[in-house]
């Protein structure tokens, strides 16, 4: 649940958050019109179909049917949720955010994010000024990280001592109990005294990690030594603001970039992704140490369509690499995998031989399958029958994994090429192995579409367009008769804002819930195109289809009669059933047109 946030505070950021200016500052817009149109930020497109509304403070687009609000823009847009994008935009309008009583978890989930940009700020300040700094600052500068770049991932030091951060979260007044939350320090449960807690980061430079949205979530600390005995990093704990498999390094600054090149950079480790962001190559994130998950790679499908894995040079980065591949593959997103020269990781090649070499390597990576083809033609012989079976049967895993057809129907051309088998028989022998797979995915339902009743949306585009057509309703068709609950939310807002004089967006946006469903159905239906010109034609529109919504009740009514008039015991009972039955029938025919159904539908009212 999300804290509550007070009822002005939204309006307030409503108000100053145009439309506009909030979707321009993510895609630049022509300016000009109340209607503007450009192209689709959310589907691929080449003429526009993106259509803002400054009167309306709306957005819609008719190519992926995305719309809705500014919230709804920024949700979308952010990949976050309503709480997340209050807070994007509160900061963007210079809104103070004041939670009301009895906030919970969410309020506390701010309190660890200000700790845990505070902290850093404190670690950072540590490594550019302290003392006790010097030894880290010797050892950036080995690693040739220079104090720009520093300062650009506000890279920090925790210097060598047990209450570095416990001192200053003393004199900050935050409890210890919430440092302890945020993971930065560590409890001894056993004899612990009366210090029992110890800072987690001790002797390590601090790179803290950001989430997708930029607020830092958690820290991963290397050590300064060279010794095998001290752990070469130390992270963050799961804490309720980071979660490893959610968090992929520097995606909140590689994002942006990904999207224009469809292309992710797969690094193994943090080091690696500052190196390349600051060699020029801005789509670049690791993974905090942990193997890729499912999660990962659909964060990376929202902005990409492939990814391009650069692990160590080695056999485990090797392993890694197949592994990971395979996932990818999975989440239905294009796969390559770059080899570097022996020993060397991204950071190691850019050091020693440039930017451009990286970039040659990035340029011949090969797609995963025949990544995996390499491998298994140096472990297998294929020119013996048992070779040749082992090797196609590994190929043929990691090809089912896809969920695309035509990419595995790809990727068994480049086996069967590579191996010197017919795609025929890898095709034959792929087929069982795909059915245990659709046996897994028919367990996932699918999508329900989009089932509103045509007849109550079109009613509801009509009102939209000519909303004082809402008299003609509250005289013959009660909004109970509308099935849709988004539809009768809709016309009841159109209703209310006709009668008292308020903007009908301000009153969506307040009834609407965390999903903005009302919204972004407002500005689908608001954004409809014009069924007619004037509004006469949209009165003798919406006219027809309070007939039909009237001609569909006394026809349900009709039936029910029937079949009471079929079990009725005594005659009486039926001959009564059947004549007000026949009754509708008479009342149906004068339903056909306005000028005598009017009268009809006062009868029924
Ligand atoms: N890692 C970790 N814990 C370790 C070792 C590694 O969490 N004990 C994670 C870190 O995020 C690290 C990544 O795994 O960035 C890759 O590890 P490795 O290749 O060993 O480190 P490098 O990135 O090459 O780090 P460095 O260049 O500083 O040696
Ligand atoms: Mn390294």
């Amino acid at each position: 649940m999300a804290g509550m946030i007070s009822k002005s505070v939204l309006d307030d950021i409503r108000f100053r958050c145009d439309i506009v200016d909030v979707i321009d500052s993510y895609i630049t817009l022509p300016r000009k019109g109340t209607v503007i149109k450009t192209l689709c930020p959310f589907h691929k497109e080449k003429s526009p179909s993106f259509s803002v509304n400054r009167q309306r403070q709306m957005f819609h687009c008719f190519g992926c049917g995305a719309g809705g609000d500014v919230f709804k823009f920024v949700m979308l847009y952010e990949h976050t949720d309503f709480p997340g994008a209050i807070q994007i935009l509160a900061e963007k309008a210079g809104v103070t955010l004041q939670y009301e009583k009895g906030a919970g978890p969410s309020e506390d989930k701010a309190v660890l994010l200000t700790i845990n940009e505070e902290a850093s700020a404190f670690y950072h300040k540590c490594l550019l000024q302290s003392p006790d700094a010097q030894p880290a600052r010797e050892y950036l500068k080995k690693r040739q990280i220079n104090s720009e770049v520093a300062v650009d991932f506000m890279i920090g030091y925790a210097p060598e001592k047990r209450d570095f951060i416990i001192d200053w979260a003393r004199q900050k007044n935050y409890p210890l109990a919430k440092l302890e939350l945020a993971g930065l320090v560590g409890k001894r449960e056993e004899d612990g005294g009366s210090h029992p807690y110890y800072d987690r980061f001790r002797g390590r430079v601090m790179f803290p990690i950001r989430n997708e949205q930029g607020r830092i979530v958690g820290f991963s600390g290397r050590t300064l030594l060279q010794d095998a005995k001290t752990a070469k990093y130390v992270n963050s704990p799961e804490t309720p603001l980071f979660r490893k498999s959610h968090i992929l390094y520097a995606l909140d600054r590689a994002r942006r970039d990904i999207v224009e090149t469809r292309e992710a950079i797969i690094c193994e480790g943090q080091i690696d992704v500052i190196r390349c962001h600051q060699a020029g190559f801005k789509t670049a994130v690791a993974a905090q140490g942990t193997a890729f998950t499912e999660d990962h790679a659909r964060m990376i499908k929202r902005y990409a369509d492939g990814v391009v894995l650069v692990f160590d040079s080695d056999n485990a980065g090797r392993n890694a690499a197949l592994k990971a591949s395979v996932m990818f593959m999975q989440a239905g997103l294009a796969v390559r995998v770059a080899s570097l020269p022996q020993g060397e990781d991204p950071d190691s090649l850019i050091l020693k031989q440039g930017a451009n070499a990286f970039a040659e390597a990035l340029s011949r990576a090969v797609p995963a399958i025949d990544f995996q083809l390499n491998l298994l033609l140096t472990q297998e012989d294929i020119r013996t029958e048992i070779g040749m079976m082992q090797a196609c049967k590994s190929v043929l895993a990691t090809i089912s994994q896809s969920p695309n057809a035509v990419q595995r129907d790809v990727l068994i051309q480049t086996a069967a090429r590579r191996l010197g088998v017919s795609a025929a028989a890898l095709q034959v022998e792929l087929r069982p192995l795909l059915k245990n797979q659709a046996q897994r995915e028919a367990t996932t339902p699918p999508k329900p579409p989009d089932s509103r009743p045509s007849n109550e949306v079109l009613l509801t585009e009509h009102l939209g367009a000519a909303p004082s057509l809402i008299t003609l309703l509250e005289l013959y068709l009660p909004v109970t008769m509308i099935t849709d609950p988004l539809c009768r939310r809709l016309i009841e807002a159109l209703r209310d804002s006709q009668h008292n004089g308020g903007d009908v967006m301000q009153l969506i946006a307040e009834r609407d819930d965390a999903e903005r469903s009302l919204s972004c159905f407002a500005a689908q239906v608001l954004s409809a195109p014009a069924k007619t010109g004037s509004d006469g034609t949209h009165k003798e529109a919406v006219e027809s289809l309070i007939l039909g919504f009237w001609r569909a009740e006394l026809q349900r009514r009709r039936g029910a009669l029937e079949q009471q008039s079929q079990s009725a015991a005594d005659e009486l009972t039926r001959d009564e059933t059947m004549a007000q039955a026949s009754q509708l029938t008479t009342d149906l025919k004068r339903l056909q047109r306005w000028e005598t159904g009017e009268s009809v539908i006062r009868l029924y009212i």
